[in-house]
């Protein structure tokens, strides 16, 4: 491999920047030259590349988002597009790429390997969806941004006898909701793994209340089967309004910004330099991951039939020791 690729793909998460750092260090200190490609497959298609030195990514180790920004890219969905884009890529010399991102961005590159393109994948993603990964660069970092805003409404919960309704991001994965609750205490999780029926559910928040349960945090993830918003309008209807009644804080884009952890810096820093090896001895569609404290290379395709669950019992867990 004399000449490879680093790009971020689909939504940012805290992390990336430490990868592409160490995706840029460690390929040049292995004698390769490194572009890096702007806006995901979007700026591959367009050749939208700069040839990436060490000082380009000096200082980032810290910063939330992507210096290379990032796409989610319709035009890369053609098949058209995509062989003629790889037919320039390897006429320009590239010998294989680093794809930054989720589920999306994996079956993007398992279309570049199938023409003929060798790839390694880095799991970022604040979502934790990704199989072959116990955790994916910027989840740890998304944690404990929920965790800091909901100990802060948590202030004015114990304050006023009012429920909070407190929605998270996470997609289709609970694992957000679910461990930012074991973490905070929270009264009640909801999550799309375990479907949810919202008048037996708004019943126990009902009945806590008159029994003068003076807090309860309700997180919701925000693919579960009954929304943050309907459980907070249902409530309304049956608690009286006395402090306020039932409030809603959808927590929104502040978990995927800020300066990535001291767990995600490291993650990043070790997938980016396995990814580069990866390349580099022959894995040429694979997935880096953190199973245990190894971090290993599962082929994308295996990695992919790996759905994550969330642990037996976890949620039971959080319920128990939150009463
Ligand atoms: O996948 C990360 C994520 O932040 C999800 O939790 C959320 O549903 C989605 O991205 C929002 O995506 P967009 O950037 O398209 O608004």
């Amino acid at each position: 491999m004399n000449r490879i690729g680093v790009l971020t793909s689909g939504g940012d998460s805290p992390g990336m920047n430490a990868c592409i750092r160490s995706v840029v260090r460690h390929g040049m200190a292995r004698g390769m030259e490194v572009i890096g490609y702007r806006r995901g497959y979007e700026g591959l298609i367009d050749n939208d590349g700069i040839r990436m030195t060490s000082r380009s990514v000096s200082g980032i180790m810290q910063t939330g988002g992507t210096i290379l920004q990032t796409a989610r890219s319709k035009r890369f969905l053609d098949p058209d597009v995509r062989a003629e884009m790889v037919q320039r890529l390897k006429a320009d010399g590239l010998d294989g790429l680093v794809v930054v991102g989720g589920n999306g961005s994996f079956r993007g590159a398992v279309e570049l390997v199938a023409l003929g393109m060798p790839v390694a994948g880095v799991p970022a993603s604040i979502d934790n969806d990704i199989g072959g990964t116990d955790m994916a660069v910027g989840v740890d970092t998304c944690l404990n941004t929920i965790i800091s805003a909901v100990d802060k409404i948590k202030d004015t919960a114990g304050s006023l006898p009012r429920p909070f309704i407190i929605e998270v991001m996470g997609r289709k994965s609970g694992y957000l909701a679910l461990l930012a609750g074991l973490a905070c205490g929270a009264e009640m999780v909801v999550i799309p793994e375990e479907p949810v029926e919202l008048q037996a559910l708004g019943k126990i928040i009902v009945d806590a209340y008159h029994r003068g349960k003076s807090m309860f945090i309700c997180l919701v993830s925000e693919g579960a089967t009954v929304t943050a918003r309907e459980i907070t309008d249902y409530l309304k209807l049956h608690i009286p309004p006395e402090g306020g009644g039932p409030r809603l804080s959808i927590l929104g884009y502040i978990q995927r910004g800020g300066s990535p952890s001291a767990f995600d810096r490291i993650l990043a820093t070790r997938m980016g330099v396995a990814a580069v090896n990866a390349l580099a001895d022959g894995q040429h569609s694979h997935m880096v991951g953190l199973n245990g404290n190894r971090i290993t290379a599962t082929p994308f395709l295996e990695a992919a039939a790996m759905t994550p669950t969330i642990e037996p019992g976890l949620s039971e867990m959080a319920v128990t020791l939150s009463q």
